[in-house]
């Protein structure tokens, strides 16, 4: 079939709202910007990891050891889950991981904070896996298929995820005056930097446009950040605890909240790694994947063996 054929026919599925699958043809900008998007998406379950890792040993109680073992862990899950779509587009894993090792990569702007208080772990599972969420569940239409049925197992694990978060902030802020002090210490660190997560701008994003053509996206980063603030603000004032943004206000006519701005130029910052973290988390990262050689290598080995043992 011609190049003209395949790209009407690619087009008309994208029209139908059917799924491209690995071994449909498909324009190389979309391949490219699928690659960059899923392992970005990947390199940020596996970083995510390491700012709530910091407090499993430092749980209050082990119960909320165990949700917070079985969240990273759930996290890591993600990770693995996002490289292996990403793969079926071409991309090797070593690749992706040289990418995220040498800052090639990114990932999510908002692991490169610091969690400073138990609280923080109840600020990142209810604004950013909610924030997640929110981007998530709209990706489980994304046109292309592997990503958007791994969109669905990982929407599942994420809703526990925000639950968690707020039952922790909910707890505190029900509690002593130093407890509630510091779930609204923790909201003021983190709620700007969750907003951040969903993209620049949509005036400003390079790749919204023409992602919203393909139907990579089914919402645009500004749509998604709006529906963010509707739902978190009141579920904010349900435990007592003030979003921090003095320009927060209902706007009856919209049925929305209008509110603040958003400090873009700390966004770039942090993006371009000079964030309070992205030097440790990358740091740890690299001590990770090199301390982990050993089991690479056994793996290899074993399989090696066995494909000789197949074969003999
Ligand atoms: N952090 C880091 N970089 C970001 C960013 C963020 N929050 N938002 C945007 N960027 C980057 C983009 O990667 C792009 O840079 P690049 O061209 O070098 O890749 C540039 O800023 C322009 O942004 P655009 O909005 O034009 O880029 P996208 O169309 O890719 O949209 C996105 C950005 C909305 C983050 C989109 O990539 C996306 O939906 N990704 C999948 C979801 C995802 O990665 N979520 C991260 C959180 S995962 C998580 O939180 C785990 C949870 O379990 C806690």
């Amino acid at each position: 079939m011609d190049l003209l054929k395949l790209q009407e026919s690619f087009d008309a599925k994208i029209e139908k709202g059917d799924c491209i699958e690995p071994k449909d043809w498909m324009p190389d900008d979309y391949r490219k910007t699928l690659i960059r998007q899923i392992s970005q998406h990947a390199h940020s379950e596996i970083v995510g990891m390491l700012p709530e890792g910091n407090w499993i040993t430092r749980a209050p109680s082990l119960r909320r050891k165990m949700v917070l073992l079985a969240k990273v862990q759930d996290e890591g899950g993600h990770g693995l889950y996002l490289y292996s779509a990403a793969e079926t587009m071409g991309i090797s894993r070593d690749e992706m991981i040289e990418q995220l090792h040498s800052g090639k990569a990114k990932y999510s702007s908002i692991f490169n904070y610091p969690t400073l208080t138990w609280a923080d772990i109840g600020a990142i599972g209810w604004l950013v896996d909610g924030a997640a969420i929110m981007n998530q569940v709209m990706l489980q239409r994304t046109s292309y298929g592997p990503y958007a049925r791994a969109m669905v197992r990982i929407c599942k694990e994420e809703s526990f995820h925000q639950r968690q978060g707020y039952e922790i902030m909910s707890v505190l802020a029900a509690g002593t005056h130093e407890q509630k002090a510091m779930a609204q210490d923790a909201l003021n660190r983190w709620w700007w930097p969750s907003l951040m997560m969903f993209g620049p701008p949509d005036a400003d994003s390079p790749h919204t446009a023409q992602s919203v053509r393909w139907k990579i996206k089914r919402e645009t980063n500004d749509e998604l950040r709006n529906k963010f603030v509707d739902r978190t603000v009141p579920q904010a004032e349900f435990i007592g605890l003030k979003v921090p943004d003095k320009d927060l206000k209902w706007n009856e006519a919209k049925q929305g909240y209008d509110w603040g701005k958003i400090n873009w130029d700390e966004f770039y910052n942090v993006i371009k790694g000079n964030g309070p973290c992205n030097k440790e988390r990358l740091e740890a990262r690299r001590k990770a994947h090199e301390n982990g050689a050993w089991v690479r290598e056994a793996a290899a080995a074993y399989a090696a063996k066995q494909q000789q043992k197949a074969a003999a």
